[in-house]
Order: C-alpha cells, then structure tokens, then sequence
C-alpha cells in the first residue's frame, strides 16, 4: 500500500517543492517495494480508521487532539494498538488518550519561544517519526511541512492520524533518508532532532542539512550532548542507554565547532535539558513489557546510564546558513 499517493500531488504543487517533486516521489514508492511481514497487520489498522469519520485537528496541550462525536473508542483504540510501539506523541483522539512514550510536548515548549515563527515558511522535518512535530509544525501556520522518516512503522502511524483529519493542513510525511534527499536550496526552517547521533558521518549529515536550506534560513538541531572542552567527543562501544547506533556525543563546544566547520553562522545554543522520566516514560503504548528511561539508567547512580556514561542531556542549537 502507497500511504501518500493521493496526497502528494497537491503538497507539491509549489513552486520550490515542484523542483525535487519527482525524486521524493521516486525514492519513497522505492521504500515501499520491501517484504515487511507487519505491512498486512499495519494496513488492517488503517483501512479500520480511514473509514472512521474525521475531525479537526486542533492543540489540547499536551495532546494534539481530534474531536468528532461520533468516533468510535473501541475500534480507534484496537486499530492504534496494531501500530505499536507508539514512541512519539501524545495524541488524544475524543477522549482516548494514546499516551506515547515521549511527551513530546516538553520539547516542543522548549523550542518554540526561539525559533523564527513558522507561519509562512517551507519547513523540513528530518527524521520525523510519526510526524507528532511535523503536526505541530503545520499547525504553526507553515506553508508547507515535509517530515522524512525512513522508518515504514512511523509511516503508517502517521497515515493513521492523517486519516482521521478533516480539516486542511499542509503536511506530508515521506519515507526518506536525509542522505536520499536531492540537494536543493528549499526550506527556510530545517529541523533535525535527535538524529545527528544516529549518524556514522556526522559532518556529512551537518553539510546535507545545509544544502537543503534556501538562503537565510534557520537550522533547529537537537542532539545528545556531554560535558567536556571543545574537541571532546563521546563514541560509546556498544550501546548507550540500551540504544542501538549511537555514534557519536559531542560536547557542546565540539558541537559548535563542528557547526562552524560546516559554515553555519549564528550559532545559539538556546537550550540544555537533561532527559527526565516526565518526559520520557514507560506508557502500555509502547507495549508489554517495553522498557523507557528509567529502565536505561544505573539503579543505583541515575547520573549514569546502564553502560556507566553520562545519563542523556539534550541540547538545542539554532544557526543560519
Ligand atoms: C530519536 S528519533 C527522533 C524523532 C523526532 N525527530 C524527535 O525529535 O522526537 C530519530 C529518528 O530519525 C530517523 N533517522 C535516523 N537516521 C535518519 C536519516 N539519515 N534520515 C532521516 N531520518 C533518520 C530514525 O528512523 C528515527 O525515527
């Protein structure tokens, strides 16, 4: 099933998106020509829900909300139960609350009194999950926002919320990797949050970020950090806080160095956070048994993660290119 087909060529309809119109469109039916056992299951879910009625979709902090009287609890709640694990949220649909694992509106708080304001702006969402900020980004009043996110399952639990909106809004999700992009001066806000750690070149996803964006526009990077001087670099062997493909942490003064090295200007750090267990909690959306932050730190030391590195503290960074 191609979740975007219908939609996309109105979202492109535009003048700068129509330039990389053909190879987002190739390189996402692409990622959909794979054998993934889930896709049935997955797709069950979402014809469930694409023949509920819609509804508005609108901020209920923390929730982003969908109302509509006339949505059915049980079966919303069955059909978003085949999409576990739900890690990015929380949405609220009458009054069923899909509790995901981040409160994703923490972060968004953090942010948001920093940035250039959306409205109007080209925006791209690097890495974007199931699309809860790309969501939020659109209902700043942003002209366009395009959210990539190569993984299949946050695809269709995008598509899944997307189905159930009536109202519109101009966003899109496609299963991209930032490195599959075509380099193309587009997007006048650029986002990428807590991808940069996932990366195995870090400068190269640093440089591809700045090709995407149009003259004078603003990069938002969010990213794991450490304590240490300028130069200090983390690179865990094996895992960190249990995660996988984690390759690098810098210090905040390596960050920036790094940053400058890929001729950004205006480099503000705007925030630094240590993750809390508020934020990121273990929730039945994440399924049986499923682990979360505080499952990932020293018992005995919450300072220090599981492996005995820095427990996770998050900075954000807004420059210009
Ligand atoms: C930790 S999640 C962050 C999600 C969201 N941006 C947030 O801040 O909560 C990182 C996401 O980036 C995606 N990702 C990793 N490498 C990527 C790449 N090269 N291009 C696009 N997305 C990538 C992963 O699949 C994952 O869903």
């Amino acid at each position: 099933m191609i979740l975007f087909k219908d939609e996309f060529k109105v979202f492109f309809d535009d003048l700068q998106l129509k330039k990389i119109s053909d190879q987002c469109l190739r390189t996402s039916l692409n990622a959909f020509n794979v054998n993934n056992g889930n896709i049935p299951k997955w797709t069950i879910a979402l014809d469930a829900l694409k023949a509920m009625p819609k509804g508005k979709i609108e901020l209920n902090e923390p929730y982003i909300s969908i109302n509509q009287n006339s949505l059915d609890s049980e079966i919303l709640e069955s059909a978003f139960k085949k999409l576990l694990p739900w890690r990015k949220g929380p949405f609220m649909f009458n009054n069923l609350k899909l509790e995901s694992e981040w409160q994703g509106d923490l972060k968004w708080k953090r942010l948001q009194k920093h940035i250039t304001p959306l409205k109007n702006r080209r925006v791209l969402d690097v890495g974007a999950g199931n699309g809860y900020f790309t969501l939020r980004m659109a209902m700043e009043g942003a002209k366009k926002v395009l959210g990539i996110e190569p993984f299949l399952l946050f695809n269709y639990q995008y598509a899944a919320i997307k189905s159930l909106i009536s109202n519109e809004i101009n966003v899109m999700l496609l299963p991209i990797r930032l490195e599959e992009m075509p380099s193309s001066a587009t997007f006048d806000s650029v986002f990428s949050m807590g991808v940069l750690y996932h990366q195995r070149s870090h400068m190269e996803h640093l440089l591809k970020l700045k090709d995407m964006m149009a003259p004078g526009a603003e990069l938002i990077l969010e990213t794991l950090v450490v304590e240490g001087p300028k130069g200090y670099v983390l690179i865990p062997e094996g895992r960190y806080a249990q995660m996988r493909n984690v390759h690098c942490l810098p210090s905040i003064e390596t960050l920036k160095s790094w940053l400058a090295d890929a001729n950004f200007n205006n480099i503000k750090v705007v925030d630094i956070s240590k993750t809390s267990p508020k934020e990121q909690r273990r929730t039945e959306w994440i399924g049986d048994n499923a682990a979360s932050l505080e499952d990932f730190l020293d018992p005995s030391d919450p300072s220090l993660t599981k492996e005995g590195y820095p427990a996770p503290t998050r900075v954000i960074i807004i420059c210009n290119n």
